[in-house]
């Protein structure tokens, strides 16, 4: 979901598998948007099988310098935002005898902490729980609901990314927000909340993925191969997650390091 049309058609344009797809912009955190781009799709294919809940607000500040208004912002996109998805989308699955499959992007701070990103984690550890109820919520219709958890990927699609920095730029003010914004942190009893010298390697296999590693692992998630899993979920971070915090990994290379990518072909699909 986005708000912004025309980082949606470059997304939608950049995505081959030989089918088509359609832009339906909207704000997730109002109901009747969500109603009215979900009723879009549905005019136009008659049905929907699988939603991706993955807006959010990226970055935000600590505790100690959160505002509510940013906190209350954040809430809403995340999580607000992905219940009014699931609630209308899993409505016209049901509805329509369809035993579809919802999936939610989480985040590593859903399970672990990082400094300056309050309201962020709040919802990431939220949107852990709300697909274990939702999943027993629409187990008996044969819907299923899981948590995707991607972690910091190096990005594989720079020509989509200048589009979304287009679209940030024209963001109203207020829309979109980052890093840390701490106006107020040269106090005297301020303390450092991070590492500051060289940096170890943390990734198990050396490398967190690319988005076309995320897109690959949600497409195989929503597929009937995976008819069994829901209430959980599905963590693409090559082992970084599962790193006991004493162990530092060789550095990347000296590691054999994963298969090569397994590349979407490169044909665009067609924008309706
Ligand atoms: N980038 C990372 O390092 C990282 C790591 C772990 C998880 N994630 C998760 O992956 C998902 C995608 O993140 P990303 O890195 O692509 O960030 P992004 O900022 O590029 O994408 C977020 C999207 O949410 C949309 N959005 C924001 N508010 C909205 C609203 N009110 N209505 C509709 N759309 C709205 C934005 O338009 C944007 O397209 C998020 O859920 C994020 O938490 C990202």
């Amino acid at each position: 979901m986005s708000r912004r049309a025309p980082s949606m058609r470059a997304c939608v344009a950049s995505h081959a598998t030989g089918g088509e797809g359609m832009a339906a912009p909207g704000d997730v955190t109002d109901e009747a948007q969500v109603q009215r781009y979900v009723d879009a799709v549905l005019e136009r294919w008659g049905r929907i099988d699988i939603l991706v809940n993955n807006a959010a607000l990226l970055g935000g500040r600590g505790v100690l310098d959160e505002s509510a208004a940013d906190f209350e912002r954040s809430v809403r996109v995340s999580s607000l935002g992905y219940f009014l998805n699931t609630k209308i989308v899993a409505r016209s699955m049901a509805e329509r005898g369809i035993r579809g499959s919802i999936v939610c992007v989480s985040s590593s701070n859903g399970w672990s902490g990082s400094p300056g990103v309050i309201a962020y984690a709040f919802n990431k550890g939220g949107v852990n729980n709300f697909v274990r109820a939702a999943a027993m919520d629409l187990a008996p219709y044969g819907i299923r609901v899981n948590s995707f958890t991607p972690t910091a990927p190096t990005p594989d699609n720079p020509e989509l990314l200048a589009e979304g920095v287009r679209g940030v730029l024209d963001a109203p003010p207020g829309a979109l927000r980052n890093g840390s914004g701490v106006e107020t942190a040269a106090e005297p009893w301020r303390r450092p909340v991070r590492w500051q010298g060289e940096r170890a390697p943390m990734v198990p296999m050396g490398t967190t993925g690319t988005p076309t590693d995320i897109g690959h692992a949600i497409a195989w998630l929503s597929s009937d191969y995976a008819r069994l899993i829901t209430g959980t979920d599905l963590v693409v971070d090559g082992g970084a997650r599962a790193r006991n915090f004493a162990y530092i990994p060789a550095a990347a290379e000296q590691l054999a390091g994963p298969v090569p990518l397994i590349a979407l072909d490169d044909a665009a699909l067609p924008v309706v």
